[in-house]
């Protein structure tokens, strides 16, 4: 396989061109993988989406997908890759809702580096169990794009929580290592997958767990969900959701007084960060219209338990990061 993209390579933009593309991988996956079975890590994200459409497309059933709910994902993003895999395109999918696991090996871990640790590595312990299950599988599907590739100084096997055991002996099946991530998108638009799975904001693979900031809780988890999905609701509704790179809500671990119903109300704080960016190193703030964040402090304070204020994030990075933690 190709390691460099060769220069003579068109950057695909149009359908036609992207057409051509999965023609050529339909014919080389086939040629690939014969008879044979391969499995795939689907996290629901642009790229391991595309390359599962791409795969379904060129050897239907023969592929396995196993989606991994870590129970910090966003509200409907394991419902939408079951109906969008599981239930569309009719694909082999395992779903395994591995959230008590998970939640219970992160009870009272507050230090963030910690918790990605335990994220990551009990992701690949879900993930391996269930592939000792199967049989005669013979190929690993990965979504691996170019950058990933001329950034391999392992900053993405850091950030990778999708990052896999390294005794597991597959030959690699990897459509869209040569592809930037506007041609992946292109591509996965002309499969048919939804826009909004194809143009979806980046999620750090450790989802939820590094926006619930110090040790996590299940009452306060369920409050940041319910918060960032009205965040993304309304940035979806006035625009901005097309515009902003990346805009989330983090949830700390301590609450400051309020009332609500003329009862005193304690609650956490949601507070809102959008920025902008190219490649994630440096970043700017979005100018959110003030009507707008009135409109989602409203929301988000009368419509999810547990939460009592609505700050905003103003800072670039540097100084801080994207994430919180
Ligand atoms: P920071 O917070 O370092 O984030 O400014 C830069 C970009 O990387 C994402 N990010 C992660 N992605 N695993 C990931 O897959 C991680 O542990 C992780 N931490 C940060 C972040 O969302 C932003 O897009």
């Amino acid at each position: 396989m190709l390691d460099k993209r060769p220069d003579s390579m068109e950057r695909i933009t149009t359908k036609a061109l992207a057409d051509a593309f999965i023609e050529e991988q339909v014919a080389a996956i086939r040629a690939q993988v014969g008879d044979k079975k391969v499995l795939l890590a689907l996290s629901g994200g642009v790229d391991s989406s595309v390359v599962a459409a791409l795969l379904i497309k060129a050897i239907g059933k023969q592929l396995v997908c196993v989606h991994v709910n870590h129970g910090l994902m966003r509200k409907g993003e394991s419902e939408q890759v079951i109906e969008v895999f599981g239930k569309e395109l009719d694909a082999n999918l395992i779903y395994i809702d591995a959230t008590d696991r998970f939640l219970d090996l992160l009870k009272d871990v507050a230090e963030p580096e910690k918790k990605r640790k335990i994220i990551g590595g009990e992701f690949i312990k879900v993930f391996d169990e269930e592939a000792s299950k199967l049989e005669g599988i013979s190929f690993l599907a990965q979504g691996t794009i170019y950058p990933d590739i001329l950034e391999s100084d392992g900053v993405k096997a850091h950030h990778n929580v999708g990052g896999l055991p390294e005794d597991m002996q597959f030959e690699l099946v990897e459509p869209v290592r040569l592809l930037y991530k506007d041609e992946v998108r292109v591509v996965g638009e002309a499969l048919g997958l939804p826009h909004g799975m194809v143009y979806r904001q980046p999620f750090p693979g450790p989802g939820l767990g590094v926006r619930c900031l110090g040790a996590i809780t299940r009452d306060r988890l369920h409050a940041l969900r319910e918060a960032d999905a009205i965040l993304r609701e309304e940035f979806d509704k006035c625009g901005l959701a097309e515009k902003v790179w990346q805009y989330f809500i983090a949830v700390p671990d301590f609450k400051s007084v309020g009332v609500r119903n003329d009862k005193r109300y304690e609650g956490w704080p949601a507070i809102i960060r959008a920025v902008n960016t190219s490649d994630a190193m440096t970043a700017t703030i979005e100018e959110i219209p003030y009507a707008v964040l009135h409109k989602i402090t409203d929301r988000i304070t009368r419509e999810v338990e547990g939460i009592n204020r609505v700050l905003l994030d103003l800072t670039p990075k540097p100084v801080g990061t994207i994430e919180w933690e």
